[in-house]
C-alpha cells in the first residue's frame, strides 16, 4: 500500500498531479517542506504529548506492531507492516496546498477533490439523510411524533442542531457541500496552514462565510469543544501512510473519541480501508480502552465498571460503483458511520 489507492479526480482542468510521491515536489520544495515537517510534527513539547506518545507506543508493543520510527524522518520507505508514502507526511501536504493556493490565486482553480466530486456529493447527501433519521428517531422516542413519516426533505430544520467538524478538511469543499444540504454549524481543521488558507479563500469566493477553518493537528488537537457530527474523508488514510502509521492511527482514535459528542456520529470515508477493516479498527480501539480502564481500576483498587464500546457501527454507503483493479473487483471507497456512545 504505497499510497491512497483510488485515482483522484479534479474538479478543475487537470493540473498534472498524481497521488504518487517522490516526483511531485522539487528537491528545494521538499527540503523546505521537510524542515517544516520536523518542526511542526515534533512531539514532546508538552508533558501531555509525551504521555500520549508513550501510551500509544505501549499499545503498539502490546499489539505486536513495529516500534516507533524517528519522527524527524521525512523519507518514504517500508515500515514493518507495509509501504509508507509521502502522503503520510505533513511536508507533502504543505507543499501540495502551497501549490494549490498559488493555482487558485493565479488561475482560480479549486484544486483536487479527493475521491472525486461524485463521492463528495454522495457522502454529503447520505450523511444528511443519516442525521435526519437519527434526529427523527430521537424525537419520536421522546414524543409520539405524528409527522415521522414525512419525507426527509421536510425535516431539514433538524440539521441546524448538528455541529459539524471536518478533520483534514483540505480545500474545505466537503463542508461547502454539507452547507448546501442545510448544515449550518461547520468547522474544518487541517494541519497544513495553506490548506486552511485555500479553504478560507474558496469559502469566501463561494459565499460560505459561516464556515470556520482552523489550523489544527488532529493528533494533538487544541479543540476544546465536542461536535455532533465528525467527518473524515481521506485523512485517516493519509495518517496511516506515515512511517509511524500504526502508532498515529492509535492516536487518531484517542483524539476522535474526545471530539465526537455522546450520541454524535463519526463518518469516515476511506479508500485504504474497507468497511470491515474500519469496523475491526474500531473494535481494536474499544478493546484497548477497556484494557486501559481495567488496569487503572485494578491499580486504584476499584470495582471494574461495565462500559459500552466508544463507537458502534450505524450504517455504510452501499451505492458506490465497483472498480476493477489487478483483476479484482471491489468498491474502492468505503464510507462508514459510527455512533459515539
Ligand atoms: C487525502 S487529503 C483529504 C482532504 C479532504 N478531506 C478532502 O476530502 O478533499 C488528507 C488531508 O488530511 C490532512 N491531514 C493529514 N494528517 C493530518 C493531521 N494529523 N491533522 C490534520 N490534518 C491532517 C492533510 O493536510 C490533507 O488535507
Amino acid at each position: 500500500m504505497a499510497g491512497i489507492r483510488l485515482q483522484l479526480e479534479d474538479s478543475d482542468p487537470p493540473q498534472s498531479r498524481t497521488p504518487a510521491s517522490g516526483e511531485l515536489i522539487s528537491d528545494d520544495e521538499r527540503s523546505i517542506a521537510a524542515d517544516s515537517w520536523s518542526i511542526k510534527s515534533e512531539y514532546g513539547s508538552t508533558l501531555d504529548d509525551e504521555q500520549r506518545h508513550a501510551d500509544a507506543s505501549d499499545a503498539l508493543a502490546a499489539a505486536n506492531l513495529p516500534p516507533v520510527s524517528d519522527y524527524g524522518s521525512d523519507e518514504e520507505g517500508v515500515d514493518g507492516d507495509g509501504v509508507s508514502s509521502m502522503l503520510g507526511l505533513q511536508s507533502y501536504w504543505d507543499s501540495t496546498y502551497s501549490d494549490e493556493l498559488a493555482n487558485f490565486r493565479e488561475h482560480g482553480h479549486t484544486g483536487e477533490v479527493w475521491f472525486g466530486v461524485d463521492v463528495m456529493e454522495t457522502v454529503a447527501s447520505w450523511t444528511k439523510r443519516l442525521c435526519i433519521d437519527i434526529s427523527q428517531r430521537s424525537t419520536s422516542n421522546q414524543v409520539d411524533n405524528d409527522a415521522k413519516d414525512e419525507p426527509a426533505e421536510m425535516k431539514e430544520q433538524d440539521l441546524s442542531s448538528w455541529s459539524v467538524l471536518d478533520i483534514g478538511t483540505g480545500n474545505g469543499l466537503l463542508l461547502q457541500e454539507l452547507a448546501k444540504h442545510g448544515f449550518s454549524d461547520l468547522t474544518g481543521i487541517d494541519y497544513s496552514e495553506d490548506a486552511i488558507n485555500l479553504a478560507r479563500a474558496l469559502a469566501g469566493r463561494d459565499r460560505f462565510a459561516n464556515i470556520n477553518f482552523l489550523v489544527d493537528d488532529i493528533l494533538e488537537t487544541k479543540l476544546e469543544r465536542q461536535f455532533s457530527l465528525v467527518m473524515d474523508k481521506g485523512t485517516l488514510d493519509a495518517i496511516g501512510l506515515h512511517p509511524d502509521g500504526p502508532l498515529k492511527r492509535i492516536m487518531y482514535w484517542d483524539s476522535v473519541a474526545k471530539l465526537v459528542a455522546p450520541g454524535g456520529v463519526l463518518v469516515i470515508t476511506s479508500c485504504n480501508s474497507t468497511k470491515d477493516e474500519l469496523m475491526q479498527e474500531v473494535e481494536n480501539f474499544s478493546q484497548r480502552r477497556t484494557t486501559v480502564f481495567h488496569e487503572r481500576e485494578v491499580a486504584a483498587d476499584q470495582e471494574p465498571v461495565k462500559r459500552s464500546p466508544p463507537f458502534q457501527y450505524v450504517d455504510h454507503i452501499r451505492t458506490y460503483p465497483s472498480f476493477m483493479f489487478g483483476g479484482v473487483v471491489g468498491s474502492r471507497v468505503a464510507t462508514v458511520a459510527f455512533l459515539r456512545s
